[in-house]
């Protein structure tokens, strides 16, 4: 088994990757958001990828979603968690608080969302009922629990387009629709792992009540969101860490 971790906003580098070498991957999308990192993490071989690139300059708007996910493939990995920093809408998803989303809807647009398009291309439509793997958001909520470490199990998460931050209007429309979690990079992420057949899912991390909830009422405080971040990431570390432990097979 060899995972992937791709790190959103906070996660730029996985401490304690006991860094092999990094590799520079040409695909036929375009560059991907960086290098891959080969290393591993707890004794185990994996691969990651900063999502917003190394020095985080990369918007989600603009970040080659299609060159990412097909990098990782192209590397052989055998599943993806994805690391999502997100705002809460569901009263009780404040900052810092760990939700391993079940749904997703998508608001984004104009993004490359798939890779059957072209001459040479059948239409192809995959089946997205259930966006993320059960079997690694089931080992990510065994990590947790190892641990004692808090992770909710459901959570629909909206992806916005941003990179600008949602109206409390939006928000409630959210709300209504079903959303409990607003994020930027859900999507098309999630799609062209399944369009490519990669288990995936996502642990998302609260880094602050979405526009107009909670504390975040009349303005979202960005100063809030980085020592929010800070703490919230070892716990996520410890939880990947453990993650990995897991997928040891037992013949090992
Ligand atoms: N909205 C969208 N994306 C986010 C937020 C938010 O409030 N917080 C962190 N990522």
């Amino acid at each position: 088994m060899k995972f992937a971790i791709i790190g959103g906003s906070g996660l730029t580098q996985l401490p304690g990757l006991e860094q092999g070498r990094r590799q520079v991957v040409r695909t036929p999308y375009g560059d991907p958001s960086g290098p891959l990192t080969h290393g591993s993490l707890n004794g185990v071989e994996l691969v990651f990828l900063a999502r917003h690139g190394y020095g985080h300059t990369i918007a989600p708007h603009e970040i080659n979603y299609r060159a990412n996910v097909w990098a990782l493939h192209s590397a052989g990995v055998d599943g993806i968690v994805s690391v999502a920093t997100v705002g809460g809408i569901r009263p009780e998803y404040g900052p810092g608080v760990l939700v391993l989303p079940d749904q997703i809807i998508d608001y984004s647009w104009g993004r490359r969302s798939t890779f059957f398009e072209g001459p040479d291309q059948p239409v192809t439509h995959v089946d997205l009922t259930v966006p993320y793997d059960d079997r690694v958001r089931d080992r990510l909520a065994k990590a947790a629990a190892n641990l004692a470490e808090p992770l909710s199990l459901v959570g629909t998460y909206g992806c916005t387009q941003g990179p600008r931050l949602e109206t409390a209007a939006e928000i409630r429309r959210m709300e209504r629709d079903g959303c409990d979690l607003v994020g930027m990079t859900g999507m098309p992420e999630a799609v062209l792992a399944r369009e490519l057949a990669i288990p995936y899912a996502a642990l998302a991390v609260v880094a602050n009540h979405a526009a107009g909830k909670g504390d975040s009422r009349d303005a979202i405080s960005l100063e809030a969101i980085g020592a929010v971040l800070e703490g919230a990431m070892a716990r996520v570390h410890r939880i990947l860490a453990e993650f990995m432990r897991l997928s040891v097979p037992p013949s090992r």
